[in-house]
Formats: structure tokens, C-alpha cells, sequence
């Protein structure tokens, strides 16, 4: 196919992410040989779906796949037990079996419950990653992290789980808001931090070339993810602003975004060591998509969240740190330290 361009992933799963502009168009003619003769279910969200349920099953129709659909209501609120068991029972009353096939066609949370349907159906079923945020082109979509939220937080739940394919179509981003655009850019900007791949020449661009920008960053993670599936080394660079972001994030009860927090996170943990010529590239690229860098907690209200974190344990945090563009690495401090970095990096 022509004007595609095709990054493929090496991890239990060999699969393809296909970044295309009209994608969506060519779902059926680009995962018919993945469903082969089984069934599908497309899962969205109550604001995806409207956009582009229809063409994606009109797609697949056209190469003869009949497919169900399942709309939950958009939000992280969903991302949770009910609404996982209710997709499973779909599932069960609808006949589906180990031979079929999910579409997540949404962002992030669409695509971690999915995923997380997929990989416990029957013990494991086929999917497909549709995304249609910045933010899940870049990262959730790629890399099999699945799950739902517990009451006590988030992603408490979940598997590994590769998809099959991604497909991301770049024209979804002209139905994004600024906010949700600039809140995939902060995800974008991590990667420019911890791998660099000129991305921040591109980020600062006076035009944004966003499937150059897409295929760098999946490029970036499909080798931290060939190298390191189960995060047990590498992959925590990925984490990189997230140690304070998701303590955030958490405070703000998820009303402050993920990607906003990522930024405010990337920044306190970068003037905290003190790197002034990286901290202003930094707050170069987050201003471009206003994306703000005081946070309004104590840093002791942060540090009591990231004690919780699913990352953390007795003997403290492993904080990713980056003190020169594209460069970083892995420093395990205790959560003393980490108070006094929250402290230095919120002065
Ligand atoms: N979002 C970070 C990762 O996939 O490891």
C-alpha cells in the first residue's frame, strides 16, 4: 500500500503498526488476514464512536466481516470491573470465541480495557489497537500494557498483552481538541527527553509533521519493547515524569490530565537536579502546547500519593532522570530523597 508507513514489533508478538492518513478506511482490506474467517467486535466509546464506528465497520463489511459493536460512556470512570465483566458477558451472550477478533477503536482507555478483554477472554483472544488520541498513537496503543482501574488506583489490574496490529489514522487528530492534542505532545516531549531521535527539533517545528513525529515515537518504544516487554529494566524509562505525574494525577482525583501531570512531572524532577540548560529546552517545548509546569500541591501531598504507586515499594522509587536532551537514566532513591526532589524541583 502505498504512502504507509509500517513499524513492526518484536516481542512475544510479532505484529505491524501501520500510521496511514484515511486508515480508518482500510481496516477491513488491512486486518482481514488477522480475523480470517472469525468474528469481531469493535468496542469505542460514547464520543469515538459517533465519529467513526460507522466507517470502520463499513470497512470491514467491505471485505465480507460482519461486525458487533459495544459503546461504553467515555471517561476513565469506565475503566473499571463493571464495565470489564459487561464485555466479557457481551462476548459470551454474542458466541464469541477463541478463533475472534476486539477492535479498541478509542485513546487510552478504550484500548487498556479492550486489551485487558482480550487478553482474558477464553484465556486470550485476538486485537487490534484503533487509536484515535495522540497520546495512544505515541504510547498506550503500543507495547501491550492492559488493564482497568481499581478503587485504590489506577492500572491496578491488567495484563501483558500484545495486540495483533495498530492502525493509526493521522486525520483523527483534526476531530481532537487542543487540550487532548497537547496532552499527547507531553508524551511526545518524553520521548524527545529520554531518546531524543531529533524529535525536539521536530516538536518545535513551526508546522508539526505528526506522522513523522508518530513513527520516531513508536519507533523509540518498539525497541524499549523488544528489549524489555515486562519492564523489568529498560522499559521504566518510559516512565520518565510519570513518578510525580501519576502522584498528581492522583491528588487531582484525575481531574487534571495524564499528559499535563506527565509535564509537570518531567519538569520538578529536571530542575530538581539542577540541569538549567535542559530544564529551559523543556519549558520551551511544554509552553508551545500550554502545557503548564507549577503544580498546585504540596510536595508532600505528592509524596504521600507516590508512596501508593503501584511502582513503589519499601525501599523507595526508581526515578528516571534526564540531565541532557535524549539521554537518561535509571536512579533508585528512597522516599526521603524523593521529598526533597519534589521540594527543589517546585521552588
Ligand atoms: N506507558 C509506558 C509503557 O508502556 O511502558
Amino acid at each position: 500500500m502505498v504512502d504507509m508507513r509500517k513499524v513492526t514489533v518484536n516481542a512475544s508478538k510479532t505484529y505491524d503498526i501501520i500510521i496511514k492518513k484515511g486508515a480508518i478506511d482500510l481496516v477491513g482490506n488491512l486486518t482481514k488476514d488477522i480475523i480470517a474467517q472469525g468474528k469481531v467486535c469493535v468496542i469505542s466509546d460514547s464520543n469515538v464512536a459517533p465519529l467513526y464506528m460507522e466507517r470502520v465497520k463499513n470497512s470491514l463489511s467491505k471485505e465480507g466481516i460482519k461486525a458487533k459493536e459495544y459503546v461504553f460512556p467515555a471517561g476513565e470512570k469506565s475503566k473499571n470491573a463493571q464495565t470489564y465483566i459487561e464485555i466479557l458477558n457481551f462476548l459470551a451472550q454474542g458466541g464469541f470465541t477463541r478463533k475472534d477478533t476486539l477492535i479498541a477503536l478509542g485513546g487510552g482507555v478504550t484500548g487498556d480495557l479492550t486489551g485487558f478483554c482480550a487478553a482474558t477472554y477464553m484465556r486470550g483472544i485476538k486485537f487490534i489497537q484503533l487509536p484515535t488520541s495522540l497520546l495512544a498513537a505515541v504510547d498506550s496503543s503500543v507495547g501491550g500494557k492492559t488493564g482497568i482501574d481499581l478503587s485504590c488506583g489506577k492500572n491496578l489490574a491488567g495484563a501483558f498483552y500484545q495486540p495483533s496490529m495498530v492502525i493509526f489514522d493521522s486525520d483523527v487528530l483534526k476531530t481532537l481538541s487542543k487540550e487532548y492534542f497537547a496532552d499527547g505532545m507531553a508524551e511526545v516531549i518524553k520521548y524527545a527527553m529520554i531518546k531524543g531521535e531529533g524529535l525536539d527539533k521536530l516538536i518545535l517545528a513551526e508546522e508539526l509533521d505528526i506522522e513523522e513525529i508518530v513513527e520516531r515515537c513508536v519507533k523509540i518504544k518498539r525497541d524499549i519493547v523488544n528489549a524489555d516487554e515486562f519492564e523489568s529494566g529498560i522499559r521504566q524509562i518510559l516512565n520518565f515524569g510519570h513518578t510525580v505525574g501519576h502522584a498528581i494525577e492522583a491528588q487531582s482525583d484525575y481531574t487534571i490530565s495524564h499528559g499535563r501531570c506527565v509535564a509537570m512531572g518531567m519538569y520538578i524532577v529536571t530542575k530538581a537536579y539542577k540541569c538549567e540548560n535542559l530544564c529551559k529546552q523543556l519549558f520551551k517545548m511544554l509552553e508551545k502546547f500550554n502545557l503548564k509546569t507549577n503544580c498546585p500541591y504540596t510536595p508532600k501531598e505528592i509524596l504521600e500519593r507516590a508512596k501508593k504507586d503501584k511502582k513503589a515499594d519499601s525501599s523507595g522509587v526508581n526515578l528516571i532522570v534526564s540531565k541532557e536532551m535524549g539521554k537518561c537514566e535509571i536512579v533508585k532513591i528512597t522516599m526521603d530523597e524523593l521529598l526533597l526532589l519534589i521540594k527543589e524541583g517546585m521552588k
